[in-house]
């Protein structure tokens, strides 16, 4: 039987730094979900198809292919094969995942991938609608939230280390297009689930959070080893 954290939140509140994190400390593994998205408007964008063009962008889903395996500490994405993991990365297709994950189409099959990769692994998933819709009976479920203008300061900060060329207000205005793209989706939008803890990471340490997060996930696992040997005791 596999045990699940889902962990779900908008862009910048610190998902992908936690879970990698409590994946050194915890022997979870983490999954990337967005990663998936990116992935596939990679492939989009190759084809040189515009993200609107939902009948081409359909029949590119039929042969994709996508892996994430891990070397060392590091994440390497596959893409048909090939090693993806920094082109992912780029404003481009930031944006065109963004567009592309609100296609239906597209959610239901990156879903069934991301439960494929799962397996009946001990994992910790993030994303944007992991404990809604794609493990919604995940043992702990997680929503990290942080103010808009903290998330944008964070990313800034990450682009600037990059070398990239962009001021802090374009990076705002990123943050808050994205906020808006995925609470409003049809299907998958960003939400809380109803029996998520909020984590809200604005005033607090990468180290604080990540304790506190450890802390559950402990406590949820003695839980549901008790409940495992009272039923089998039964
Ligand atoms: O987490 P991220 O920024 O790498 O995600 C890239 C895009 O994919 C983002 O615009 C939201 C979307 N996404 C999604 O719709 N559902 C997920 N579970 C994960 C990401």
């Amino acid at each position: 039987m596999s045990f699940i954290v889902a962990v779900d939140g908008p862009a910048g509140s610190g998902k992908g730094t936690i879970t990698k994190e409590i994946e050194k400390r915890t022997g979870l593994i983490n999954l990337d979900t967005g990663a998936t998205y990116r992935c596939f408007a990679l492939e989009v964008l190759k084809h040189g198809y515009a993200p609107s063009d939902t009948k081409n962008i359909l029949k590119l889903l039929e042969n994709i292919d996508i892996k994430i395996e891990n070397e060392g500490n590091e994440d390497v994405v596959l893409l048909n094969g090939k090693d993806v993991t920094d082109e992912i990365r780029t404003t481009e297709v930031t944006e065109a995942s963004a567009l592309i994950s609100t296609i239906k189409e597209v959610r239901a099959k990156m879903v069934e991938l991301q439960r494929k990769m799962v397996g009946n692994k001990n994992v910790i998933v993030e994303g944007r609608d992991i404990g809604t819709v794609v493990f919604p009976h995940a043992d702990l479920k997680i929503y990290l939230d942080a103010d808009d203008e903290v998330r944008a300061q964070r990313r800034y900060k990450e682009y600037i280390e990059k070398g990239m060329n962009i001021t802090y207000d374009e990076v705002l205005e990123q943050i808050r297009w994205r906020d808006e793209n995925d609470k409003h989706k049809e299907v998958g939008a960003l939400k809380k689930a109803d029996d998520a803890i909020v984590v809200d990471t604005s005033n607090k340490s990468i180290d604080e959070v990540v304790e506190s997060v450890k802390a559950m996930i402990e406590e949820k696992m003695k839980e549901k080893e008790k409940n495992n040997v009272e039923n089998t005791e039964r």
